[in-house]
């Protein structure tokens, strides 16, 4: 087996002045508003490995059961040589794809990408030990802006599964968007797992399970600001909401104020009031709709070349293409 190569782009001290920026920001805002990035880490990793076991969280299984039937079809139209994977996390699902990619098609090399260098270096090195003909080249990064160190050479394709598009805004995902068309070749690919529009009854659920194990999740951000910026959060003062916005068609996460409170984040020597009931948004989980999805990529330089959906309708693979 080749050894994976892992480059790392990302430092510690990289990673905490952004949570230092983004808390600033975020919490000197009005409304309050904290990333989704910061839920994640090693608690909430494992708090979203939870939820994805959920019987009321389908958008993992939906997906992992879609790319099972479909990763053969997306390997032939693909054909592609290197397969960069955004955000890959655990790679649990993307196993399928490399299993089609490497049988039905001419894949030779990975690079997983994701902003846990832990993380990164444990799923590259089990990869290439399931994967003895294919090399291995991890890259620790934060994709909004390294994408122009992903390694070059042979067809690719880029894929950003899991629904992680959602997270987020319009004006981010066209930014987003326009950085993949710049960095690939006319007629190299994108595959894009997104959740579609379904029923509130069906999505809200989904982000406020009965186990409680979402809010905890989303309580977890208050627990990074405590121990990474010595920050005095309470987070059971804070409750858990999830809120399906009809005309945006996102779920917002939401973290409310049981009671009066002020905050001090030592390391940003700030101090922040909460009134009782007041709102602080922790996330948006946009849903797509197929027909506005191809209009965003059509606007970022791709054509959308097939969508595959599962039979409920409720989660899309879509491959584009680099114009
Ligand atoms: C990992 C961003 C795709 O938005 O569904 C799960 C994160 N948030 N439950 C999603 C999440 C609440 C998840 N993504």
């Amino acid at each position: 087996m080749t050894q994976p190569v892992v480059e790392v782009h990302l430092t510690d001290a990289d990673l905490t002045a952004a949570l230092r920026a983004d808390a600033r920001r975020g919490l000197t805002d009005s409304p309050k508003w904290l990333p989704p990035k910061w839920f994640y880490d090693a608690r909430g990793s494992e708090l979203f490995e939870q939820i994805t076991a959920l019987p009321e969280y389908y958008p993992t299984r939906t997906e992992r059961a879609l790319l099972d039937s479909v990763a053969g079809a997306i390997a032939r139209t693909a054909q592609a040589e290197v397969l960069v994977e955004l955000g890959s996390g655990s790679a649990a699902k993307t196993r399928i794809l490399l299993n089609a990619l490497t049988t039905e098609g001419p894949l030779k090399t990975y690079v997983p990408q994701d902003v846990s260098s832990s993380a990164l270096r444990a799923s590259a090195a089990e990869v290439a030990a399931e994967f003895p003909g294919l090399a291995v080249h991890g890259v620790v990064s934060d994709f909004t802006d390294t994408l122009a160190t992903l390694p070059r050479g042979g067809r690719r394709m880029i894929a950003f599964l899991g629904g992680t598009l959602g997270n987020m805004v319009p004006a981010e995902r066209a930014e987003f968007l326009g950085g993949i068309h710049d960095v690939l070749e006319p007629g190299e690919q994108l595959l894009l797992g997104v959740g579609l529009v379904v029923d509130p009854a069906i999505v809200v659920p989904a982000y406020d399970d009965a186990a409680g194990v979402t809010a905890e999740f989303n309580r977890n951000v208050l627990r990074v600001l405590n121990s990474r910026l010595r920050a005095d959060f309470e987070p059971e003062a804070f409750r858990h909401i999830a809120h399906w916005d009809p005309d945006n068609e996102w779920i917002e996460m939401r973290l409310e104020s049981t009671v009066d409170t002020t905050v001090t984040v030592a390391d940003l020597g700030l101090t922040v009031r909460f009134a009782r009931g007041e709102q602080m948004r922790t996330e948006i989980s946009a849903k797509f709709r197929l027909e506005g999805l191809g209009e965003e990529l059509r606007g970022a330089g791709f054509v959308l070349e097939h969508a595959w959906t599962d039979p409920d309708d409720r989660f899309a693979l879509v491959l584009a293409a680099r114009v």
